[in-house]
């Protein structure tokens, strides 16, 4: 090769090299084009998804406060009927005749009912609205367990049923918010009761570990089958049962106490078979710390 050729061909050999890195150049630019597409897109849809949380927390706000007034308002024209039926019922205004009396209890009884959900109507919308605050103090099992038995006694009118609590075996004492820890003892001892026809619902208290307590509510009731245990803790849920249908109720108790656990930095859990019973528990730190792990609902829920 003259040294001519030589240099014509490495005149070709750059020219080659420089369409190549022309190409290249061109290529990045579409790239970076498209990348800066992608990104304006993936900032958009931020945005919007930004939006659409930001329209969820509103109405789930408007829901909540929505509940909380409905269920507060209730409360009045509900507890005007209760002393009223009760005036009726104790004579002040007058005899009432045997059917008579009949229809004022069946009223007394249907807003006592109402009452009930209204409550758990409005416990609901204040856990959601973040408004229910914790006050722990100190006190001894044996007095929360004889506040139930006392709380229970005028309600136990099947015979076949026996509501057994456990005497407390030298537990320590808890410093929680009884208050709390009652409504969700009350919440399983009720539906232990109600989906109890025959046998025994027993209400017991061991220590899970050096820090913890568990709180236990096992009954010999109909129990809950395999495919509903996913959803008991959920809003207004009820399975479909006989018994459920002769006792009304809003499927709201559960839902109340899942939260109220969460908020004494417990969880809740339970065990059932059909038709040999159920076993609803509740474990709670002994002592109540303002920091506690928010947790889950553990076991079947
Ligand atoms: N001990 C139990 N045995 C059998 N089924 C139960 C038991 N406890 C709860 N369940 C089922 O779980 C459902 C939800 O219970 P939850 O306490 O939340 O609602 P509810 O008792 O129906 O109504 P509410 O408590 O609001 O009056 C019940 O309707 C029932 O189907
Ligand atoms: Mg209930």
């Amino acid at each position: 090769m003259t040294s001519e050729n030589q240099a014509q061909d490495k005149d070709l050999r750059i020219q080659t090299l420089q369409q190549a890195l022309d190409a290249r150049t061109r290529e990045c630019e579409a790239l970076r084009t498209e990348l800066e597409d992608t990104n304006r897109g993936v900032l958009a849809l931020y945005s919007e998804l930004d939006e659409q949380a930001e329209q969820l927390r509103h109405a789930t706000e408007l829901k909540s406060r929505f509940l909380a007034y409905m269920s507060h308002e209730f409360r009045t024209p509900i507890t005007a009927i209760q002393s009223i039926t009760r005036l009726l019922i104790d004579r002040v205004d007058g005899p009432l005749t045997t059917e008579q009396e009949r229809q004022v209890i069946f009223v007394r009884d249907t807003a006592a009912e109402f009452a009930d959900m209204v409550n758990d109507l409005l416990d609901l919308a204040k856990l959601e609205a973040g408004r229910v605050d914790i006050s722990p103090a100190w006190f001894e099992m044996v007095d929360l367990f004889s506040a139930l038995r006392g709380m229970f006694k005028p309600v136990l009118t099947n015979p076949d049923v026996s509501l057994i609590f456990e005497p407390p075996q030298e537990l320590p004492r808890l410093y929680t918010d009884d208050r709390k820890l009652s409504q969700i003892l009350r919440n399983f001892i009720s539906n232990a009761l109600k989906f109890t026809p025959r046998g025994e619902v027993r209400v017991a208290a061991e220590l899970a570990d050096a820090d913890r307590i568990t709180f236990s509510v096992t009954d010999t009731g109909i129990g809950i089958a395999p495919e509903a245990h996913g959803s008991v803790f959920q809003d207004f849920m009820q399975i479909d049962s006989p018994l459920q249908k002769r006792y009304r109720g809003t499927g709201l108790g559960l839902a109340v106490s899942r939260r109220l656990t969460e908020l004494l930095g417990g969880t809740i859990g339970f065990d059932s078979e059909p038709n040999v019973g159920s076993r609803f528990y509740v474990t709670i730190p002994l002592a109540y710390a303002s920091a506690t792990q928010p947790s889950t609902a553990s076991g079947a829920q």
